[in-house]
Parts: structure tokens; C-alpha cells; sequence
């Protein structure tokens, strides 16, 4: 057999072992097996010593020409293998971009948070402070200064969860009312401020009782202060509650700290001017009055020289009114269900 014939066999099959590898390793095998120093092809070069002249610039063409054709078809493979093997890879750690995600749950204010907060920029506004006090509080505060001495009858209204016989769990916002006056220096203008906050009674829960509940106080002491200014302010708060179609109306009724007192109501459904009055539903929302000369002086204030009015309105009643809740004790259930409405 020629040289060249050896050649042309040998690249034949070279060529098919190139085509059957699935493996870089085996390709890899191939090259130096075929290309290598104790390969073939350098086998046969070798034995071109043998040939006469005229024949080996012929043959060694040939030769290199064969090596090149090997080499270049392990690179073509090569490539081949590598892109299969970097496409395995990235099928393997495919990331599906179109798969939904989890959302996360944004969460919002408490709805009775909602209306506290409501009430503070309202107020806030009209240039009122914002007044804090304890829960756990002193009968002083809770009753005594707000004219309530310890035999009084209207004591039994606020049933009392009593800590010590001094120390209770307050029944109302009020107490902050007597803490913020007795603070107060008049020398620096008029005392304007509501106190949001959480009081507790005695009651047995049901749907419009709850032991703890919220209150925001307001109270305003100055020296020309009417029932006139306490009525456009409460006729301001439900409007910007309930809306501009609201109206207020008051109704003689009793409290110790205030004199005289007054029950809120607040019309249901719209009233224009067209509106009969014996259209108009009311909605008892709050107490409120003029506060009692006897307040003052237990605060060390001049009822001769000053005067104002209070109110104390419950959140959890306006949001029961304004959103249709039936039962008061969803507020305090933690149910997210019920709570994520109110965004
Ligand atoms: N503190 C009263 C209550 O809890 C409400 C109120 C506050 C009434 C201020 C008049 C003035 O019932």
C-alpha cells in the first residue's frame, strides 16, 4: 500500500471515531493519539526517507494536508462539544422569568388608627394640640378634678375597672383634660387640644360593647368661648367624617364636668335645604358641653375670667357608623380579613 493509500485510510477513519465522540475527554484522546509525536501521521513521515526525491515534496503535501484536515475537524467537533455542553448547562439552570412571583403584603393603618389620625390633621389645623395621658390612672384625674368626688351618683355610669382604690383603668379621654389644664400657662394664649387614646370599662363585650375602646377629647379654655364655637366645631368634625352633607344637632343632656351638656347627633342619609325636618335621621356620635365652673377651679383656672368647652368622641362608633361595621368587636380581633378593607 502507498503512503498516500495509509494516509487516505487513516484519515477515513479518524474522521468516523471524530464523528462517533460525544465527549471532549475522547476528542481530546483522539488528537494526540493521531497529531501526537507516536502518532501515524508522524510514523509515516518518517518513513519518507525511503522515497526518492521527485516523490517526497509530493507525499509530505499530502501529509500536511491530511494533518490539517485532522485538525481541523477536532476543532470544528470541539466547538460543537462545547456549545452542547454550555447549553446543557444553561437548560439545566434555566430561570423561568414568566413564573408569577409572591406578592408581598402590604399592610395599612388600623381603621380606628385611620380616624384618630384624621382627627389630628383636622385639628391640628385649626391649631389645636395634640395631649397624651396614662391609661393607668388616678381617680384623681379620672374623677375627682373632673368634678366627680367619690359618693357621686354619675360615678355608676362609667363602670370601673379599679386597680387600687386611687389607681383605675380610665373610663374616658377626660382625666387628660384636668392633667393638660393644671399644665396649662394662659399667659401664652388660649388651651386648645384633643387627647386620642384607649379607655376601658366593666362591660360584658358584645356587638356594641367593648371593655377597652377609644375616645378623643377635645377641650378648648379661653375667655370668650360660646356655645356657638362648639357647635361649629363639632358641625366641622362630622363633615369631615361623614362628608359635607352632614348635619349636627344638640340635645340637652348630663354630664358632672360640663355645664350646661349637650348629646350630638348627626343626620343620616342627605339633607339639603329642602330636606323636611321630620325627614331627617339622627345618630346620637358624642357628648359635649360647656365645661363646669367646678372643673376650672379644681384646675387653679378662673371661671369668673375663663370658660371653654369639651367634647369627648368615640372612633369606634364614627367607624362603625361611617363603614356599616355591625359589631364593634371586629375591630379588636386582629382578623387581617376584616382589617385590610380599610385601605
Ligand atoms: N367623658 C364623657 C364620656 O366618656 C364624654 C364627654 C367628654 C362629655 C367631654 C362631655 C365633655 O361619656
Amino acid at each position: 500500500m502507498s503512503l498516500q493509500d495509509t494516509l487516505t485510510e487513516l484519515q477515513a477513519d479518524v474522521l468516523a471515531q471524530i464523528d462517533q465522540t460525544t465527549e471532549l475527554k475522547s476528542l481530546n484522546d483522539i488528537r494526540v493519539n493521531t497529531l501526537g509525536k507516536k502518532g501515524p501521521i508522524t510514523e509515516v513521515l518518517r518513513g519518507m526517507k525511503d522515497l526518492t526525491a521527485e516523490e517526497r515534496p509530493v507525499v509530505g503535501a499530502f501529509a500536511n494536508e491530511i494533518r490539517d484536515n485532522l485538525q481541523a475537524a477536532i476543532e470544528t467537533k470541539k466547538a460543537a462539544l462545547e456549545a452542547a455542553a454550555l447549553n446543557a448547562q444553561l437548560a439545566s439552570e434555566a430561570l423561568d422569568v414568566t413564573l408569577p412571583g409572591h406578592a408581598v403584603r402590604k399592610g395599612n393603618a388600623h381603621v380606628i388608627q385611620q380616624i384618630i389620625e384624621q382627627l389630628e390633621d383636622q385639628f391640628i389645623g385649626m391649631g389645636y394640640q395634640i395631649a397624651e395621658g396614662p391609661e393607668v390612672e388616678e381617680d384623681k384625674y379620672n374623677f375627682e378634678m373632673m368634678n366627680l368626688p367619690k359618693d357621686h351618683p354619675a360615678r355608676d355610669m362609667q363602670d370601673t375597672f379599679y386597680i387600687t382604690p386611687e389607681i383605675l383603668m380610665r373610663t374616658q379621654t377626660s382625666p387628660v383634660q384636668a392633667r393638660t389644664m393644671e399644665q396649662h400657662d394662659f399667659a401664652k394664649g388660649a388651651l386648645k387640644m384633643i387627647s386620642p387614646g384607649r379607655v376601658y370599662r366593666r362591660d360584658t363585650d358584645d356587638a356594641t360593647h367593648s371593655h377597652q375602646f377609644h375616645q378623643v377629647e377635645g377641650l378648648v379654655i379661653d375667655k370668650h368661648i360660646t356655645m356657638g364655637d362648639l357647635k361649629g366645631t363639632l358641625l366641622a368634625v362630622a363633615q369631615e367624617l361623614f362628608g359635607a352633607k352632614h348635619q349636627i344637632r344638640l340635645r340637652p343632656s348630663y354630664f358632672p364636668f360640663t355645664e350646661p351638656s349637650v348629646e350630638v347627633d348627626v343626620s343620616w342619609g342627605d339633607v339639603d335645604e329642602n330636606t323636611k325636618p321630620e325627614d331627617i335621621e339622627w345618630i346620637e356620635v358624642l357628648g359635649a358641653g360647656m365645661v363646669h365652673p367646678n372643673v376650672l377651679t379644681k384646675a387653679g383656672i378662673d371661671p369668673e375670667v375663663y370658660g371653654g368647652f369639651a367634647f369627648g368622641l368615640g372612633p369606634d362608633r364614627f367607624a362603625m357608623l361611617k363603614y356599616g361595621v355591625d359589631d364593634i368587636r371586629n375591630f379588636y380581633l386582629n382578623d387581617v380579613r376584616f382589617l385590610s378593607q380599610f385601605k
